[in-house]
């Protein structure tokens, strides 16, 4: 190879790694992904929703918080669905999802029954995100157009699950710092803990507010006193705390903004929903009171935080997989990697072709 030839091939070198890096760095969602490879994904999984909801009506929250779990976890990636097997630690094991999550039966019924109308070509990740959607829209909260086009990831981290979703003890300014490590700002961290319109919480997860706050030695004292004997009744002190309650005192499975205005009467179940009312001088305060005067501008900001959210670290293009079963990798021994390997070079050779 003489000097010219080398140089030509060197620039095409770097010309294969530019436009090969160009469609995963830039590579957006996009809302109609599926249009014309599976048109009908959203109302599959409406179906199905209806379909368990009416038994249990829980089950849309337990949906909702799955998407942010996933995505608060190295991208909204479905590891979260991972389970444990001899090369996977699953996130279901990590101290805030174990025993506390809920759903992923029902996100394998989804699964089955989108795999039987459109096999291999929606992936968990979506399936998770259109479910959170889906959910919002029937509890009575808003719809959006979600933008899709996620790939599941090849591996889980429990370690990271422990580290980045938000304990209901930390600090207001620890949570905005949860949140600002995800790219989510202080109208996000606001607009998404709306979502506690909806669902439920076991006592072991505020019973910290009740006997002794902060090694205080006194409940939490913007804890509203009426609610505190409820709740003293229903969690005693030194017990197993497994009991349950509504997130929203006022409207326990209507999405709505009561969420916030249950703040405003100190009455948030958990310690990080009630700080950002209750913390002296924070600038969540604001926000909060904006939500509880426009419900219309609550749901707007929530729709646009979520899709934010949704957008968090997501796997595009040819990056990871399309899972055929949303708890396992594909082949899930060294093939899954051979297969991987096999796609990456062929699109790489239909680039240099296309030069
Ligand atoms: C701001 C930080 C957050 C903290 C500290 C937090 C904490 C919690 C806790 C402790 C529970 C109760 C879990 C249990 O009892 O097992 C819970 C439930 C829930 N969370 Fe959050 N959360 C936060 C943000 C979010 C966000 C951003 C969303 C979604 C956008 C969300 C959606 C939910 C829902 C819907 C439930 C009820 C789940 C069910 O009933 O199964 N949370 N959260
Ligand atoms: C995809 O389908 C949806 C629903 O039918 C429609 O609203 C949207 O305009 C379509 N998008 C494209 C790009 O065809
Ligand atoms: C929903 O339930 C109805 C009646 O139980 C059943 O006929 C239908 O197949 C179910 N649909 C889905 C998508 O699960
Ligand atoms: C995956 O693990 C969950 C519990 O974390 C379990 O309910 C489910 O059955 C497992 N899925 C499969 C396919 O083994
Ligand atoms: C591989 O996946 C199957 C389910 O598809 C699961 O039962 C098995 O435990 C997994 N094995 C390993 C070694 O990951
Ligand atoms: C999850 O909780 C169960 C008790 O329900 C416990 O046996 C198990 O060790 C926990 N898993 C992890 C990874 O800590
Ligand atoms: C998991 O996350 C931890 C904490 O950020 C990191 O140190 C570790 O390298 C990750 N492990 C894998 C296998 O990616
Ligand atoms: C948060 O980010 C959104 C855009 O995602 C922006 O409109 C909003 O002003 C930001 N809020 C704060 C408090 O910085
Ligand atoms: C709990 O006490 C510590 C110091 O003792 C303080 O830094 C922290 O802000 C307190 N937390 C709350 C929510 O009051
Ligand atoms: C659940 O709440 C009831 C009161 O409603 C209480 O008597 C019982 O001890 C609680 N159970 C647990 C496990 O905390
Ligand atoms: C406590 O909550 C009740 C409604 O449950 C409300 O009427 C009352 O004003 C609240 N107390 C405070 C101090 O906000
Ligand atoms: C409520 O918020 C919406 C959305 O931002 C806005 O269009 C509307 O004017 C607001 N309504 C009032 C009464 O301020």
């Amino acid at each position: 190879m003489d000097s010219l030839n080398l140089t030509t091939a060197t620039a095409l070198c770097y010309l294969v790694i530019v436009l090969r890096a160009l469609p995963f760095s830039y590579a957006q969602l996009d809302p109609s992904f599926y249009n014309g490879t599976c048109s009908n994904v959203h109302s599959i999984i409406t179906q199905v929703l209806t379909n368990v909801s009416a038994s249990d009506p829980r089950i849309l929250g337990s949906l909702i918080r799955l998407h942010f779990h996933d995505c608060f976890v190295q991208g909204c990636d479905a590891s979260i669905l991972l389970n444990d097997t001899a090369t996977i630690v699953s996130e279901q094991g990590a101290a805030p999802n174990n025993n506390s999550i809920r759903g992923l039966d029902v996100v394998n019924q989804i699964k089955t029954t989108v795999e039987n109308a459109c096999p291999g070509i929606v992936s968990c990740a979506d399936i998770l995100a259109l479910a959170a959607e889906i959910s919002s829209v029937l509890s009575n909260g808003p719809d959006w157009e979600v933008p899709l086009g996620r790939r599941d990831s090849l591996t889980a981290n429990q370690t990271l699950a422990n580290q980045n979703l938000p304990a209901p003890t930390l600090t207001l300014e620890q949570l905005k710092s949860a949140f600002a490590n995800q790219g989510l700002n202080t109208t996000d961290l606001v607009a998404l803990s709306g979502a506690h319109t909806i669902g439920r919480a076991k006592c072991s997860l505020f019973i910290g507010r009740l006997y002794n706050f902060n090694s205080t030695g006194n409940p939490d004292p913007t804890l509203n006193t009426t609610l505190l004997q409820t709740l003293q009744a229903l969690c005693p002190n030194n017990g197993p705390g497994t009991n349950l309650t509504n997130l929203d005192l006022t409207t326990p499975d209507t999405f709505d903004n009561n969420y916030y205005s249950n703040l405003q009467s100190q009455n948030g179940l958990l310690q990080t929903d009630q700080e950002l009312f209750s913390t002296s001088g924070a600038d969540t305060i604001a926000i909060v009171n904006n939500f509880i005067s426009n419900q219309t501008l609550f749901f707007e900001i929530f729709k646009a935080s979520m899709i934010k959210m949704g957008n968090i670290g997501v796997l595009t293009g040819s990056q990871g997989e399309i899972r055929t079963q949303c708890n396992f990798v594909n082949g899930n021994s060294s093939s899954s990697g051979l297969a991987a390997i096999a796609t990456e070079e062929s699109s790489e050779i239909n680039l240099v072709s296309s030069i």
